[in-house]
């Protein structure tokens, strides 16, 4: 009995095994499968570090759209991220989404477990900027910032209304407009001058090419197109996150689908500041321009670019022109032609020892030369059409009557950027002329 009965449950005991067997590698499999269809990698660095996670979310105010931010900190290395992403009632848009998210999160913890980081506290920062056009596209332009410097730029749009993607393909349409976009971009990258001095023209005319993969990253605000460009797109030797604003003109706007197409086409007008920089006030102005997507023209003094050549660099770096105004602003027609020249040369040198770039134009104090002094000067005389006589009222309600009374399509206005009245009064002036479709642009963009 007992020699019959064993082989029965050794046989019964194996196929139990086997059972369990093939249930284990079933669930293996099928595991491992779902986390390959999500993206994940097979073993997760979020898990490995340890980390503890804090999810929030908040509703923007627009219905619908949230803003989700996940803080998280690794509880046994130095390791730390703030991540911030938009959220929509589509799914596919969130997918897009999280997929980038993921990637970069990832890329950067295993990056942190697998190279010796000697106790050196690091944090990755992930933002979110959303940029309304029409009322009804949303672009959401995220900014990867990884221990203070800013890495990688990556963009989304939104429609808000039919709830879907929009992809650069659904604005612009034809592959002849793609062209049109490419030849604006192009021309917008080379009148750059930091473009001009690494001499890098094949790889920027390789990375303008009309093809859709080039213009990926961009976004779509109330008067432009704005094209970004990570890290060493444009050339190698430019490390940072490189932007062009593209206005949309007539000829921008022509080629926009009808949904996308301004009703006016934008009116461009300069805004020039005179005198700066000045560490007080400059930092104001740049901020307010910044906020309206602005790009205006800067008539610095050599003596205060001397000063605060860092106010002049960031001036540069946010997109602006800059122009020569004289090195201490006398009236250059009394000047012996000898310090008429060094007036010119020192400021010349000043600017380009701040920003790595030559002035592109003079503006002479009290718009004051004659034939003389335009002889001196290898750069073009430019002057300006309206004056807000700012430095006279040196009030920033003033600043918006005087713009109000003079200003047209292609005027060149002028203002001071070291009267803080001006600075308090800038707001007002480019809420007001952006409602009347303007979009501000620099001199040499005026006419382009
Ligand atoms: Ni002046």
């Amino acid at each position: 009995m007992t020699t019959n009965d064993h082989p029965k449950k050794y046989y019964l005991s194996i196929l139990i095994l086997m059972g369990i067997a093939i249930l284990a590698l079933i669930f293996f499999v099928s595991k491992t499968l779902i986390n390959q269809k999500h993206g994940a990698p097979a073993s997760n660095p979020k898990d490995k570090l340890n980390i503890v996670s804090n999810t929030t979310q908040k509703q923007t105010k627009h219905a619908g759209i949230y803003l989700v931010t996940e803080k998280a900190k690794a509880a046994d290395k130095d390791v730390a991220y703030t991540i911030q992403f938009p959220k929509t009632p589509n799914k596919a848009f969130n997918q897009n989404v999280t997929d980038s998210v993921d990637k970069m999160r990832d890329d950067y913890l295993i990056n942190q477990m697998t190279t010796d980081t000697k106790g050196k506290k690091s944090k990755l920062t992930i933002s979110t900027k959303m940029i309304i056009y029409k009322k009804n596209y949303y672009s959401f332009v995220l900014t990867q910032t990884l221990n203070k410097k800013r890495k990688c730029v990556k963009t989304f749009m939104y429609d808000y209304k039919n709830k879907k993607v929009v992809l650069l393909q659904d604005i612009i349409q034809t592959k002849q407009n793609l062209g049109v976009l490419s030849r604006t971009v192009k021309g917008e990258i080379m009148s750059d001058c930091l473009i001009k001095q690494h001499r890098d023209a094949a790889s920027v005319a390789n990375i303008t090419r009309p093809i859709w993969g080039n213009y990926q990253e961009f976004a779509l605000t109330k008067n432009a197109f704005i094209i970004y460009y990570n890290p060493g797109e444009l050339s190698k030797n430019i490390t940072g996150i490189k932007k062009y604003v593209i206005p949309l003109t007539s000829t921008t706007n022509a080629i926009l689908a009808p949904p996308f197409k301004k009703k006016q086409p934008a009116k461009k007008i300069a805004l020039t500041f005179d005198d700066g920089p000045s560490n007080t006030v400059t930092p104001k102005v740049l901020r307010i321009l910044r906020k309206h997507h602005a790009k205006a023209t800067f008539f610095m003094l050599g003596q205060q670019v001397h000063k605060y050549p860092n106010v002049a660099k960031k001036v540069y770096a946010d997109g602006h022109e800059i122009g020569s105004h004289s090195y201490s602003h006398p009236d250059l027609r009394t000047l012996p032609i000898k310090k008429v020249k060094r007036q010119i040369n020192q400021t010349n040198a000043e600017i380009k020892k701040a920003t790595g770039c030559m002035p592109f134009a003079l503006r002479p104090p009290y718009g004051a030369y004659n034939k003389r002094i335009q002889a001196q000067s290898s750069q073009p005389i430019v002057l300006w059409t309206v004056d807000t006589l700012d430095w006279k009222y040196l009030n920033s309600k003033k600043l918006l009557s005087q713009v109000k009374k003079d200003v047209y399509p292609g005027a060149i206005v002028l203002m001071h950027d070291i009267h803080l009245s001006t600075a308090q009064g800038l707001d007002a002036v480019l809420t007001y002329l952006e409602k009347r479709g303007y979009t501000f642009v620099t001199v040499p963009e005026l006419h382009s």
